[in-house]
Order: structure tokens, then sequence, then C-alpha cells
């Protein structure tokens, strides 16, 4: 599959353009199918149905989610209520888009910025932020993406809310061949940069971020929780 870019709104880092802007509307309309459905269980050897749970584990009434894609999970998550508070953030307004436009039921707020800089978003407080399958689509290693966590950590409630997430890690993980190959791909193109993302850097990064944390790695991705 060619890549289908869109330029971002704003002038970026090419890097930082790149993985952000793979996502067009075309693209978006098989990543379901594509992401969720086929690479999550055969090439990353974490199936969609584990990232579900953990949303359902972690979401709350009041709730940020970061790279949203097409809003899958919180389509299909179990909200603590019948009409919890959204607030959307992406750097591509292809997927805040159709994001919105799948969740207008719950008419979530949207935002279009860059999470590698600080986001302003009025009366935040956020019983919980996710941020699934961002972070390896960002450049740089996981010591600089801590970035996200140091500009994410004002808007979560601190008394009591979380971060989450899942990652695909680049390095201590069992890949297949068929994920060695597609990782190269991919990193090679910009559509994710998590040739130097390892464990031992997401626990200091989470340590160092948050009082309480936890991480465990399921095939090539790494789930992370965060309490400040
Ligand atoms: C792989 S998709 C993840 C989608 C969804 N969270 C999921 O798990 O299915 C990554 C999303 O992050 C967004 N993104 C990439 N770089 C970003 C950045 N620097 N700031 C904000 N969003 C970004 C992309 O536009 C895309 O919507």
């Amino acid at each position: 599959m060619e890549p289908d870019y869109d330029q971002p709104q704003i002038a970026y880092d090419n890097a930082v353009a790149a993985g952000a802007g793979i996502y067009s509307k075309q693209i978006l309309s098989i990543y379901d199918l594509y992401v969720l459905g086929f690479s999550n269980t055969f090439i990353w050897q974490c199936p969609s149905r584990l990232i579900l749970d953990f949303y359902n584990e972690h979401i709350s009434a009041k709730h940020l989610d970061v790279g949203v894609g097409t809003g899958y999970f919180l389509d299909k998550c179990r909200f603590p209520t019948s009409n919890p508070s959204i607030t959307l953030v992406d750097l591509n307004s292809n997927s805040i888009e159709t994001t919105a436009k799948r969740l207008r039921h719950y008419s979530p707020k949207t935002y279009i910025a860059n999470v590698l800089e600080p986001i302003q978003i009025e009366s935040a407080n956020f019983d919980s932020i996710a941020l699934n399958y961002l972070l390896h689509c960002l450049p740089g290693n996981l010591l600089s993406k801590s970035v996200v966590f140091r500009n994410l950590k004002p808007l979560v409630n601190n008394e009591g809310g979380v971060i989450f997430g899942t990652t695909i890690l680049g390095q201590d993980v069992k890949q297949n061949l068929l994920a060695k190959t597609l990782m190269k791909t991919y990193n090679s193109k910009g559509i994710f940069s998590n040739t130097d993302d390892n464990l031992t850097d997401l626990e200091s990064v989470l340590k160092e971020n948050f009082h309480d944390y936890s991480v465990r790695v399921v095939g090539c991705v790494a789930f992370f929780v965060g309490r400040i």
C-alpha cells in the first residue's frame, strides 16, 4: 500500500508531519480492518480485544483521547456513564473529522494540535487521558517522547486521574518476519519512528513522570498506565 500523504494544516517539522500525515480519509477507511483487525493479531501479536479491555478498565466519564485515528476504541468501549464528556486531540484533521463523526452521539469537543507541544484546553481536568498507538508515530526515542507526558500531565485531574496507552516497541520484543519487515518499511517512511523505542526507556519515562505507574508487554505492544 503506497502512503497517501495529506499535509497537516500548519507547517510542522517533516518528521512530525510524516507520523500524522499518512492518515488520509482513504487510509482511515481501511484502518480498522487492516491495522486493528489484521495487523494487531497477525503482525504485532496483540489482538485489539486486549486494547479494548484496557480502555474499558481505564476510561472515565471525562475523557481526553490524543491521536484518535478512526475512534474505534472510543466507539466500542464501555463508558461509566451514558453521556460522557469526550475531547479529541489530533494533528490531522481527517482523524478528527472521522472520529468526531463516528462519536457524534456524544458531541465530542475537538482540537487540532501537536502533542509534542503544550496543549491549551479550557477546563481540562480530565479523569482519563488515552494515547493509544501514538508514541510509535512520533519522531525521536522514548526519552525524547517524554515531552508528551509533560504536556499532558497539566490536563489530568491530579486526584485520581489516569493517563494510559499502548505503543509498538521497536526493541525488547519478539518480532515475527512480517513484523520485522513492516517495522523497517514504516520506519523508513517515517510512519513509525520506533526503531529505538525500548522497554527500559519507557519504564524510566513513566517513573520520571508519575507517582504510580505500570507497564506490561503483549507481543510487540507495551501497555502503560500512569497516575500523578
Ligand atoms: C496509529 S493512529 C492511532 C489511532 C487510535 N488511537 C487507535 O489506537 O486506533 C495515530 C494517530 O495519531 C495522530 N498523530 C500522529 N502524530 C501526532 C502528533 N504529533 N500530535 C497529535 N496527533 C498525532 C495521527 O494523526 C493518527 O490519528
